[in-house]
């Protein structure tokens, strides 16, 4: 099953979306970008991960659709706050069931994809969750992660505008941050989207991310890409924060040391 297919079956579902409303497209063509990018990055962790065979393929596919229920909820409710909304990792299940893929993908497969899907975006997957899906949704929710990392950081950077719904709409205040989320993070603890209150909240959930991703290569890929350096230049510059600064650094020279 080629890749591909599955691209242009993406693209055709994406262009579906678009009204020719030039806010409409661009949250439209923003996930649609995202998810290309996601299938990126969960080549680049199948790869150095040693992860191969039909599974690798798999997470692929799972990562390339991860977000298919973006389209749909943000054509309809006009936000990508699930509170707000529908939750979008279970609207994404139920629209590819709709979708046709292309040839060679069988039931289980599909039904692995799916499963994946529903996952990508709950707080964290259980300990029992059976194998291959384990691999598959673990792949796709740190590819996700590290994706969301930059296109966040990108829009909260002060030099370019950014877009409401890109954020949810929280409060731009640059000095201002919630110590629970604060201190969540600082616990090495997944955050909670309900949380936030502030965009500097949104970062330190990001940063949160760091100490939870399931793979080493992934914490390299946010390393690499300098994101950690960029969330904490947006940050304000106090104690707490050179703390949290302080810690996320010797977590990734911890994992970089420990990967081979
Ligand atoms: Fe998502």
């Amino acid at each position: 099953m080629p890749l591909f297919d599955h691209q242009a079956s993406l693209t055709a579902f994406a262009n579906s979306h678009f009204k020719s409303e030039k806010d409409h497209d661009y949250h439209i063509k923003l996930k649609f970008e995202h998810s290309l990018r996601v299938c990126e990055n969960a080549k680049a962790i199948v790869a150095d991960e040693d992860i191969t065979g039909h599974v690798a393929s798999l997470a692929t596919l799972a990562a390339l659709f991860h977000d298919i229920g973006r389209f749909p909820q943000y054509t309809t409710y006009g936000t990508f706050k699930d509170a707000e909304s529908i939750n979008h990792g279970r609207l994404g299940v139920l629209t590819l069931r709709d979708q046709k893929l292309p040839h060679a993908t069988s039931k289980k497969d599909l039904r692995l994809i799916r499963a994946a899907i529903g996952l990508h975006n709950v707080k964290a997957i259980r300990d029992t969750t059976p194998q291959p899906l384990a691999t598959i949704a673990n792949i796709v929710r740190d590819a996700d992660k590290i994706d969301i990392f930059s296109v966040i950081l990108d829009h909260l950077d002060p030099e370019t505008e950014s877009k409401p719904v890109v954020i949810h709409s929280l409060i731009q205040d640059q000095t201002k941050y919630s110590d629970e989320v604060y201190q969540t993070t600082l616990a090495g603890e997944i955050g909670d989207y309900s949380l936030l209150r502030y965009s500097n909240d949104f970062i330190l959930l990001l940063i949160g991310w760091l100490f939870v991703l399931h793979y080493p290569t992934s914490v390299r890929l946010i390393a690499e890409r300098g994101l950690i350096e960029q969330a904490f230049s947006i940050l304000p510059k106090d104690d707490k924060i050179q703390t949290l600064n302080e810690k996320s650094h010797t977590f990734m020279r911890y994992k970089n040391t420990r990967t081979p």
